[in-house]
């Protein structure tokens, strides 16, 4: 791996760290933050990590008008033995230039990525909390800073790192979540933005989120745009159901997320020997598998949302509860052997760990 050299400015006085039973997810930012422009002319330069503050931007900046912009999710992990790692990092630095290339941003080298997330979680390491369940999530993002009105690509952006210690995600935390099948609203459409992590995707889809809550659901589950009835995916994950054995996820579409957690978990389901399917699956099949008693487990995957078993779903007002609104064993195997891996608590005989000190 290449090596570059930031400029670091510390903080005179560090913030006090949140207790661990606070962190709840993204409420809380550490002491500093990782900072690097672009213009078309130098490309990307000037990466430096900073005290955390505000961004100071031209009102005009195209990012605020035209929404260019690409974020990625990745976390830190701290072992037993008191090293921080990451989990596959690679692969979001990947997903991160997939992205880019949707929304007309410019690529950045893997390897500076890379560095720039291990050089600032190395400085904030007291940071990554060692609660069961909690880690230092990873937010890199990219803005288009170019003052512009004119609908195009800018020529100038900024690429920034922040980090935020959390606990689980769900109030539910690792117990069953429910979930509403939207069939009103559409998060997207082949050929759209829905493969690409940027703003727009979760900004269209508050409503029906939010609609859901009302209800008691904690997140949507997303039908495909044309006929609404093959499933896609859930607001902040990836999903799959076992029915009779064979366990089931919605083929990549070009709508659909690439999780880093989703292609882990296909990867164990094969390692394992057992029956995994990517293929398109519709909500009549889960209902009609429900009703023979053939659904036997359901649950979502994300870096947020680790394996999270949904208990209920609703559809058009039928709720159909899942395995007893239990987690069910295979959720349950996942998680544990994903955590365990990402914890250092099992050994990595995969590859994805990426230790940072
Ligand atoms: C993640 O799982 O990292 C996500 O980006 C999901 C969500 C918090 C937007």
């Amino acid at each position: 791996m290449k090596s570059f050299n930031f400029t670091v400015s510390e903080v005179m006085t560090k913030k006090t760290k949140p207790a661990s039973n606070q962190l709840a997810f993204g409420k809380y930012f550490t002491d500093h933050m990782f900072v690097m422009e672009y213009h078309h002319k130098k490309g990307w330069y000037d990466g430096q990590i900073v005290p955390y503050q505000p961004l100071t931007l031209d009102p005009a900046s195209m990012v605020f008008h035209y929404g260019q912009t690409v974020f990625e999710g990745l976390k830190a992990y701290a072992t037993a033995n008191g090293e921080i790692q990451l989990f596959r990092p690679e692969e979001n630095i990947k997903r991160l230039n997939r992205s880019n290339v949707r929304m007309c941003i410019p690529p950045i080298d893997p390897d500076l990525a890379l560095s720039a997330i291990k050089e600032l979680v190395k400085l904030e390491k007291d940071w990554v909390p060692k609660a069961e369940g909690t880690s230092l999530y990873i937010r890199p993002f990219i803005i288009a800073t170019e003052p512009n009105l004119g609908v195009e690509a800018a020529k100038q952006y900024k690429f920034v790192v922040i980090l935020s210690p959390v606990g689980s995600y769900y109030k539910e935390g690792i117990n069953p979540v429910k979930i509403a099948v939207e069939n009103d609203y559409i998060r997207s459409v082949e050929g759209g933005t829905g493969e690409a992590k940027t703003a727009g995707n979760y900004a269209g889809s508050l409503i029906a989120q939010e609609i859901a809550e009302k209800e008691g659901y904690a997140q949507v589950l997303w039908l495909d745009a044309h006929e609404k009835k093959y499933i896609e995916e859930v607001g902040s994950m990836n999903v799959f159901f076992k029915i009779d054995g064979e366990i089931i996820t919605p083929k990549l579409n070009g709508s659909i997320l690439p999780g880093v957690t989703r292609k882990s978990v296909i990867q164990l389901l094969e390692y394992w020997d057992l029956p995994i399917t990517e293929r398109k699956i519709s909500i009549e099949e889960i209902v009609e598998a429900h009703q023979a008693g053939h659904l036997e487990e359901a649950f979502g995957t994300g870096t947020a949302a680790v394996i999270s078993p949904i208990g209920e779903l609703n559809y058009n007002g039928e709720k159909l509860s899942i395995n007893n609104q239990k987690t069910g064993e295979i959720a349950k195997r996942l998680y544990d052997t994903i955590t365990g891996i990402q914890y250092g608590k099992i050994a990595d005989t995969f590859g994805w760990i990426n230790i940072i000190s």
